[in-house]
């Protein structure tokens, strides 16, 4: 027998923090669905966010992402993982806030280059110099994924499995979530 959410769990913050592979865990920890909104929009348009933001832009991709959350906050509560940009958007924090509960998944700066730098699939990072992409992303994004209802410190010396039962200790203090 599963949680009984009343909220869906929204999974936030940076490419690399852990996102797909902390939601995927917790939510068989917890006996929830898991959704993905990067891999909804995929299978949607048939293509990877590479291919859409080479072909269609990014502002096209903002704009389908901003559907897919939406479309996702009123289906069935789930763990609920977001692109990394998802939370900036003001209407889609709005969105999330009023409808899930908003987990910021915050992992330093080199844990994140560490992640990312060997794949190729981020069309954010494909600029001259990735690093110094990824630390201005960083700096500008911090103090909006701040906003997040609940912050969890990803650190390289937790697992994914320490990481989902911090994120469960911290969703046990919120009695509108569980
Ligand atoms: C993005 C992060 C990616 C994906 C797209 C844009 C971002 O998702 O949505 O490449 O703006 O940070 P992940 O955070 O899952 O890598």
């Amino acid at each position: 027998m599963g949680w009984d959410l009343k909220k869906t769990v929204v999974l936030v913050g940076m490419m690399g923090a852990g996102k797909t592979a902390v939601g995927k865990a917790l939510a068989a920890k917890i006996g929830v669905p898991f959704i993905d909104s990067d891999a909804e929009i995929e299978t949607a348009a048939n293509m990877t966010i590479a291919e859409i933001f080479a072909r269609d832009g990014e502002a096209f991709f903002r704009a389908k992402e901003s559907q897919v959350i939406e479309r996702l906050l009123t289906n069935e509560r789930c763990i609920l993982s977001t692109g990394g940009g998802a939370f900036l958007a003001s209407n889609n924090r709005d969105l999330i806030s009023q409808r899930g509960v908003s987990v910021w998944l915050d992992a330093g700066l080199n844990l994140l280059w560490q992640r990312v730098r060997h794949k190729n699939t981020r069309p954010l990072l494909r600029t001259p110099d990735p690093f110094a992409t990824l630390s201005e992303l960083y700096e500008k994004r911090t103090p909006i994924y701040a906003q997040a209802d609940l912050r969890i410190e990803v650190n390289p010396e937790y697992s994914i499995d320490e990481t989902c039962d911090r994120v469960i200790a911290a969703l046990e203090t919120r009695p509108d979530v569980v």
